[in-house]
């Protein structure tokens, strides 16, 4: 099976087998374009897709040593994204579908980074995660929490009411003047910080499943305001960017060295995980579920990691494993959809050729 993923910022095509053994992966990040601008721009991530796409698609098929003609199928991202940039993987993807008189297969992003669980690189595959399967999905764009009673089948538990868990991460970071994307920049700096160091708030909303992210990115606003070099000299820092082009550059906020930025960074990173661990622990204590797992590039998070870890062994018992992707199938690659389409396949859920981009698509509830 041969995937393509252009839902946002990287340009990816993976070629796995039998939905978990992941014969070749390439993943190719817009980062250096959208750098500047502090988060990314729609226009310019389409454009660069459909000038990667070819090059990526090629690089997977020799890294998995297979030809267009030994492909099953073709599976692709038909939504949540970017409209701009789903097109392109879209129209990349009926393209060589058509051509080679192989099926198309639609994919849900969302569902697919859940099925990075079942994703190997290894020679030997591990056990599959057994149902139900409590799942927390945290990326970018989507925080949701999800029962997952089948292959294919979800139900809806909870979901943030304001900022997903990476976006906040995201704007907690361009307000520490940390740089772009966010996670893995607060994750380093806070390695040496110390996270009581500062009070932050963490919304509980009590029993609900629901998370929220706003008001905390406005608590650190406060904490880190008076803390900001003036203007005069953030511009002086600044003048030194690369950035060229239409669209707008980011000024990053500049602090003096001796600001506490690593103490800042743990605290908050501190609070966008302590409630997601403990709700997913309890909601998989609630529904009863046998295994739980981590999704979507927010699962890279170590400190997210090892805190679900503790609290779903406190409360649901040593039976109950924690599972999570490994780091290259956390944030969006192509493998997931490639693996997800297997078990669509399997269901029987292939669509027609005028399947189009889906940019809101959401989960399917069955
Ligand atoms: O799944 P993904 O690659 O794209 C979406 O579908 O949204 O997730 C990207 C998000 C970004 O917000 C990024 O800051 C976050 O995942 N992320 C992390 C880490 N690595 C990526 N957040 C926390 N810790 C990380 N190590
Ligand atoms: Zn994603």
């Amino acid at each position: 099976m041969l995937g393509i993923e252009t839902s946002c910022d990287e340009t990816s095509a993976a070629v796995v087998s039998g939905g978990r053994r992941v014969l070749s992966s390439v993943v190719s990040s817009q980062f250096d374009l959208h750098e500047c601008h502090g988060g990314v721009v729609p226009e310019l991530a389409a454009r660069r897709h459909v000038t990667a796409i070819v090059p990526v698609v090629e690089q997977a098929l020799r890294g998995a040593g297979v030809d267009r003609d030994d492909l099953d199928a073709i599976a692709v991202t038909q939504g949540p994204g970017l409209a701009g940039a789903l097109v392109v993987g879209m129209n990349a993807a009926k393209g060589m579908a058509y051509a080679l008189g192989r099926p198309l297969v639609a994919v849900n992003h969302l569902e697919a980074h859940i099925y990075a669980n079942w994703l190997c690189d290894a020679p030997n595959l591990p056990e599959e995660p057994v149902f139900p399967i409590l799942c927390l999905l945290v990326s970018g764009g989507h925080t949701e929490l999800i029962l997952m009673t089948g292959h294919g089948r979800f139900r809806h538990l909870g979901r943030t009411l304001d900022d997903a868990a990476g976006e906040a991460f995201d704007k907690g970071a361009r307000l520490l003047g940390l740089g772009f994307p966010g996670g893995p920049a607060i994750e380093n700096a806070a390695r040496e910080g110390d996270p009581h160091a500062f009070e932050l708030p963490r919304a509980w909303l009590s029993g609900t499943h629901d998370f929220s992210f706003s008001g905390l990115k406005t608590a650190l606003l406060r904490v880190t305001e008076p803390m900001r070099l003036p203007e005069s000299d953030r511009e002086e820092v600044n003048s030194g960017t690369s950035h060229t082009g239409p669209f707008r550059a980011h000024q990053a906020p500049v602090y003096a060295t001796s600001a506490p930025i690593a103490d800042l960074a743990a605290g908050f990173q501190q609070a966008i995980v302590e409630p997601l661990a403990v709700k997913t622990a309890r909601a998989a204590d609630e529904f009863s579920a046998r295994t739980v797992v981590l999704a979507g590039g927010v699962a890279a998070n170590t400190q997210l990691r090892k805190r679900l870890k503790q609290e779903v062994l406190e409360l649901c018992g040593p039976d109950v494993p924690v599972a999570y992707p490994a780091f290259a199938y956390c944030t969006d690659n192509a493998a997931m959809v490639a693996g997800a389409a297997a078990w669509i396949i399997r269901r029987g859920d292939l669509v027609g050729w005028e399947a189009d981009v889906h940019p809101r698509l959401p989960l399917m509830q069955r």
